[in-house]
C-alpha cells in the first residue's frame, strides 16, 4: 500500500460530490490527515480536501509554510475536520488561485478578504482559526471542495470551458 493517495484531477464526478462531516476525529482520520499531508507536500501544494483523494469525508489539510522551497521553512500543517465559515468579512480579496485537481491552471477569484473557521483539530478539539490573505482564500477554497465547488466555478464559461479542454487534452496526450 502506498503512503501516498492519487490525487483526482477534473472532470472526476468526486470532485462534484458534497463530502459528509465526520463523527469525530479517530485514529483512523489522523491517518487520513497525516497521508493527505504527505500526499500535499509530494504534490508540491498549500491545501488539499479529502474529494481530491476520492474520499468523501470533511477533511482539508493546508500548509503554507512550504511554498518556497529555497526558504526551507519549517513545516507547519493545520489539519481540519467538519470546517465551517462562521463569519465572513464584507472587503473582498482577489487573488491568483491555482488547484492541484487543475494542474497547472491558475485565475484570479474574488473571495471575502477575511474568514472565521470552526473546525475539528488534529486532537479532535474544537478550534477556531480567523485567516486573512492566502490563507484565507486557500481555506475557502479547500471548504468549497467539500462541497463539491472548484475555483474554475468562479470563472466565465468562457475562461472555466477553456480550461476544462486544456485539461481534457493533456491526459489525453498523456494516455496516447
Ligand atoms: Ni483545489
Amino acid at each position: 500500500m502506498s503512503n501516498l493517495y492519487d490525487i483526482i484531477t477534473i472532470p472526476d464526478a468526486v470532485l462534484k460530490e458534497t463530502a459528509t462531516a465526520v463523527n469525530r476525529v479517530d485514529e483512523a482520520i489522523q491517518k487520513q490527515m497525516d497521508k493527505m499531508l504527505a500526499t500535499m507536500y509530494d504534490a508540491p501544494g498549500i491545501g488539499l480536501a479529502a474529494n481530491q483523494v476520492n474520499l468523501l469525508n470533511r477533511v482539508i489539510v493546508m500548509d503554507l509554510s512550504k511554498r518556497d522551497e529555497k526558504t526551507k521553512e519549517e513545516a507547519s500543517p493545520i489539519c481540519m475536520a467538519n470546517p465551517s465559515i462562521i463569519w465572513e468579512s464584507e472587503e473582498m480579496s482577489v487573488m491568483e488561485e491555482g488547484c492541484l485537481s487543475i494542474p497547472r491552471q491558475y485565475a484570479d477569484v474574488e473571495r471575502p478578504a477575511l474568514v472565521r473557521v470552526k473546525y475539528l483539530d488534529y486532537d479532535g478539539k474544537e478550534a477556531e482559526l480567523e485567516a486573512s490573505g492566502l490563507l484565507s482564500h486557500c481555506v475557502q477554497h479547500e471548504i468549497d471542495h467539500l462541497n463539491g465547488v472548484l475555483f474554475i466555478d468562479y470563472l466565465s464559461s468562457l475562461k472555466r470551458n477553456m480550461i476544462v479542454r486544456k485539461i481534457e487534452k493533456a491526459k489525453k496526450q498523456q494516455v496516447l
